[in-house]
């Protein structure tokens, strides 16, 4: 029996979202999150924050985009903070650590910008393995089960009240 030399991995690379990605990301969300996504409180958020590009990747494999995640510009009260999400990763790429991957990147990201508060609607049991906790006082313009109010910020910052347009 001969031996095949193994094929490298394929590259992948986290690059900042660029309009050109739209078309692919559309059908990745759709994939991921199935019709339902826009009757999300993410979506309702999504409507009047302020989208992030610089603080928005995709991981790109051989020019195919396989993962997402969105930051927005909001507020919680007065404190300025980003919203993630969506954040979702193609199904043949999962459980890689390429969702947490995109998550610190984002984090990474937002915080040399001057934003290291971030919330979001998720999975605890997820997003605490990136950091994030129940943020028991931060609130969504529309219902939410409060368990999966998530946030992770400087200990010193203060977040209490609605997320809301800057
Ligand atoms: C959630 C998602 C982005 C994770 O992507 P990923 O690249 O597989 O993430 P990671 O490799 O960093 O982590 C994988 C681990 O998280 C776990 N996990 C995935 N979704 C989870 C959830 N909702 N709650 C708890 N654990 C979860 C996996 O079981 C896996 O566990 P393991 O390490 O013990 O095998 C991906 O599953 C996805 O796109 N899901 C559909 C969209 C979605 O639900 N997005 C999150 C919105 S809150």
């Amino acid at each position: 029996m001969s031996l095949q030399p193994s094929r490298p991995p394929p590259e992948l690379t986290l690059v900042n979202e660029i309009p050109a990605h739209g078309a692919e990301i559309e059908a990745l969300l759709g994939r991921a999150f199935g019709p339902g996504r826009f009757a999300k409180v993410s979506e309702r958020v999504r409507e009047f924050a302020a989208f992030a590009p610089d603080l928005s990747f995709c991981a790109v494999e051989e020019g195919k985009v396989v993962g997402v995640v969105r930051l927005w510009r909001v507020r919680v009260g007065d404190q300025p903070v980003v919203f993630l999400g969506p954040l979702a990763v193609e199904e043949s790429e999962r459980r890689h650590g390429l969702g947490a991957t995109l998550v610190q990147r984002a984090c990474d990201a937002a915080v040399a910008a001057g934003e290291p508060a971030v919330v979001l609607v998720g999975d605890l049991p997820y997003f605490q393995r990136v950091g994030f906790a129940v943020a028991p006082d931060v609130a969504l313009p529309g219902p939410v089960d409060a368990r999966r109010v998530l946030a992770r910020a400087p200990a010193d910052t203060v977040l209490a009240g609605m997320v809301q347009a800057r």
